[in-house]
């Protein structure tokens, strides 16, 4: 498991080759078949009656992972509960839980800067992000970056994790050039904790 000092002293940390080329080209087959069934839907963004699909601010399609379908999907969500055990023993987040989907970008997809906690998630701690693209070049573009001081931006290459702190990091996928897949999650504390 990755040392987590960065991500608590400055708010953000990169791994690259957190998962192995093997298990990356297994989950993209994982996600061709979840996308043949038609499980993944447009992205929408805002809350509540101001909920709507907005591609010029968020072009991805998305499908939440509540269980794992074959032995790809099982061994990544055990690597994500590792991480999750260690944010609590290195940092004593208090994270209980893990909400995670696979988001697939058309070429031309973008998502605005934003922050990953609204009012209505306050719950949402530390933002997880994992590329799932075996052979992505500069050229295709869709990075994500990072707004801290200064900025950063991380190219979606396969087997590249990304956490960053949920409530305080604004960030934004450039627009892709090719398509560009990931699996974006949130460990979540009750909101209870929050609230005392
Ligand atoms: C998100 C997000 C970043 C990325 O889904 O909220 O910011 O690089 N994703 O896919
Ligand atoms: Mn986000």
């Amino acid at each position: 498991m990755p040392d987590l000092t960065e991500l608590l002293e400055r708010g953000y940390l990169i791994v690259p080759a957190f998962l192995d080329a093997g298990l990356v080209q297994e989950l993209q087959l994982a996600i061709d078949l979840r996308d043949s069934r038609g499980e993944f839907r447009a992205a929408a963004v805002g809350a509540g009656v101001a909920r709507t699909v907005r591609p010029s601010v968020r072009g991805d399609r998305i499908q939440w992972l509540d269980r794992p379908q074959g032995p790809a999907e099982s061994q990544l969500l055990e690597r994500l509960e590792t991480l999750r055990l260690a944010l609590n023993e290195q940092g004593g987040l208090g994270v209980f839980d893990l909400e995670c989907h696979y988001a697939m970008y058309p070429p031309g997809a973008r998502y605005a800067r934003h922050l990953d906690r609204s009012a209505a998630g306050a719950e949402r701690i530390v933002s997880v992000v994992l590329y799932l693209n075996p052979q992505w070049q500069d050229s295709d573009g869709g990075q994500l970056r990072l707004y801290s001081n200064p900025v950063v931006e991380v190219a979606p290459c396969g087997g590249t994790l990304v956490l960053f702190m949920s409530e305080s990091l604004e960030h934004e996928v450039l627009e892709t050039r090719a398509e560009r897949r990931s699996l974006t999650g949130w460990y979540r504390r009750r909101a209870r904790q929050l609230n005392g």
